[in-house]
């Protein structure tokens, strides 16, 4: 059954930490494709791949082939996370005598192919597939295969003799970062269309450039296009190839080379190179600053939700807020399980569903059946005792737990033993009820009051920030704590919601910035912060940090 969205995106986010630890203590190999692949290696590893760490050779393991071997340390890194061998172990990274090396080794019990020599890897794939399909195993063969990569001959070779053998227990993913060794793919060997200029945001506008897709069909394969940076695209991809017979199935997945780490990504020359150690403390706080936009779709026409669903899946946003609403723990009623229901099967982001309701111990299956991906009561209907229940239910559904407390609520005692395997807390900013209020400007201070209490009880999860947020406050609001943030008027009340969410976005960034510029400036004073701004070479970053840096006098 594998974990929830909740549970892969926090070891997604420990895997990408351990690349970063792992180069720097190796001094070299290569963050940059480790970070375009994480959320594929994700959910192959913490959701479909069958294996047993203890038993490594187990014969009826799926086989997970790293034909782009150079990015090592993303795999390694998951590989420990997943219980083959101690975290620690990746201090080892290209030290004589460990067994992982700058490339996958067989040394290490549970790589399956040396990848390393680019083109190889999908041969390869496809022997052992074939074999499986020989021996009567049902096995499935997973690789990830580099774009830059596929100039290689031989990946059209296997991409014929695939084709011709009808190797469906075969799923590759293309990690379409755009990048390789030392320039983009599409001044190298062009795969799309030629890009002109250095601006790869211009590959992703404009999807009719897309010619990738149409070689592979072109060589009868299954072709599947998604965003390799969403969770549940890569999800539902997998398991369309799962029910595609007779031919091979390819997700080519759109990704940003260096994801999660500003100065990397989209920048070639994190193809190879380790970070430095003065950086890492401030490359860790951002990795532990990604944010979702959730916009809550009771802020539109009630008359037509599917309509409100279809605006969030258009404007990109992460999760979509669902507020359930009965009438009785709050005066209005929205909606319930039933309408979620008939949502469900309009987009594959994940519905965050948020309980304002009396007795949710009830009713909590409904809304599990309905398809959320992640359900929140509040903590002023329940003990510790229905809680549990609900907490336990939820973990066995495979669906992220939340608790919500409202703004004269204190996160109660008893909640403090789940906090650990909470995945989301609501801190609610304006009394439930409706959307349009405007924020109570007190929780502000009790986010910070809550901090410790969460460190405390260990909570990896994310506070959600619900009720009155704007691009005013959203910037001070992620400066106290929260990571995700729902917006109904700001967002679902706006005509142009694609640009809602861009604003919103654009508003946390700059809280992000400033936030690891302050932790630059206190970790290495005006020096580090200046070689902190020095790192983003990309576009216009390095001129927007420079002056959030002047603004902030740290230079
Ligand atoms: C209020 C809901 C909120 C609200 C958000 O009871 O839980 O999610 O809809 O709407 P805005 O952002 O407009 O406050
Ligand atoms: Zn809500």
């Amino acid at each position: 059954m594998g974990l929830n969205y909740y549970q892969i995106k926090k070891n997604i986010l420990s895997a990408r930490k351990l690349v970063i630890r792992a180069t720097n203590l190796a001094g070299s190999g290569h963050p940059g494709g480790s970070f375009s692949m994480a959320e594929i290696l994700g959910c192959l590893f913490y959701k479909y791949l069958k294996y047993d760490p203890k038993n490594p050779s187990w014969e009826d393991r799926d086989r997970l082939v790293l034909s782009k071997g150079h990015a090592a340390p993303g795999l390694f890194s998951n590989m420990a996370i997943a219980g083959y061998f101690p975290e620690s172990e990746l201090d080892t990274l290209r030290k004589f005598g460990s067994k992982l090396q700058g490339h996958p080794d067989l040394k290490c019990p549970g790589v399956e192919f040396c990848g390393g020599s680019l083109g190889t890897g999908l041969s390869y794939s496809i022997g052992i597939a074939l074999a499986g399909r020989i021996d009567g195993k049902n096995y499935r063969v997973y690789t990830i295969v580099g774009d830059g990569e596929s100039d290689e001959g031989q990946v059209w070779e296997a991409a014929m003799t695939a084709a011709k053998y009808k190797i469906d227990n075969l799923t590759v993913f293309l990690d379409r970062n755009f990048i390789q060794q030392d320039s983009y793919t599409e001044k190298i060997m062009p795969l799309d269309e030629r890009l002109e200029g250095d601006d790869i945001s211009e590959m992703w506008k404009d999807a009719s450039r897309w010619k990738t897709g149409d070689k592979w069909r072109s060589f009868g394969w299954n072709v599947i296009e998604i965003d390799g940076h969403r969770i549940e695209q890569i999800d539902a991809a997998i398991k369309k190839a799962h029910m595609t017979k007779g031919v091979p199935t390819i997700i080519i997945s759109r990704t940003i080379k260096g994801k999660s780490v500003e100065h990397m990504e989209d920048n070639p020359q994190w193809h190879g190179k380790a970070p430095d150690t003065d950086v890492v403390p401030i490359i860790n706080q951002e990795l532990d600053s990604q944010f979702m936009i959730a916009p809550s779709i009771i802020a539109g026409d009630m008359t037509n939700l599917a309509n409100e669903v279809k605006r969030c899946v258009n404007g990109r946003s992460d999760y979509i807020h669902l507020d359930v609403m009965d009438g009785q723990f709050v005066p209005n009623k929205t909606f319930d399980h039933l309408k979620i229901k008939e949502l469900r099967p309009l987009t594959v982001i994940p519905f965050d569903s948020h309980l304002m309701i009396n007795e949710p111990v009830k009713h909590v299956r409904d809304y599990i059946e309905a398809g959320s991906d992640i359900i929140t009561v509040h903590a002023e209907v329940c003990d510790e005792s229905s809680f549990g229940e609900i907490h336990d239910l939820l973990k066995q559904s495979q669906v992220g737990v939340g608790l919500a407390i409202n703004p004269d609520t204190d996160l109660p005692e008893w909640s403090y033993k789940f906090i650990s395997t909470l995945d989301q807390l609501i801190v609610m900013s304006v009394v439930p009820g409706k959307s349009g209020q405007k924020y109570i400007e007190e929780t502000h201070q009790k986010m910070i009051r809550l901090k410790p209490i969460l460190n405390e009880n260990n909570f990896s999860g994310f506070v959600e920030a619900d009720g009155g947020v704007t691009l005013d406050n959203i910037g001070s609001i992620f400066a106290d704590g929260a990571r995700a943030f729902v917006g109904g008027s700001a967002i679902i009340g706006q005509q142009d919601v694609r640009g809602a969410i861009r604003e919103f976005r654009n508003a946390v960034l700059k809280s992000r910035r400033s936030l690891l510029l302050q932790k630059a400036h206190e970790l290495g004073g005006s020096e580090l912060v200046q070689k902190w701004i020095g790192l983003h070479v990309v576009g216009e970053k390095q001129d927007q940090i420079k002056k959030i840096a002047e603004e902030a006098n740290y230079l």
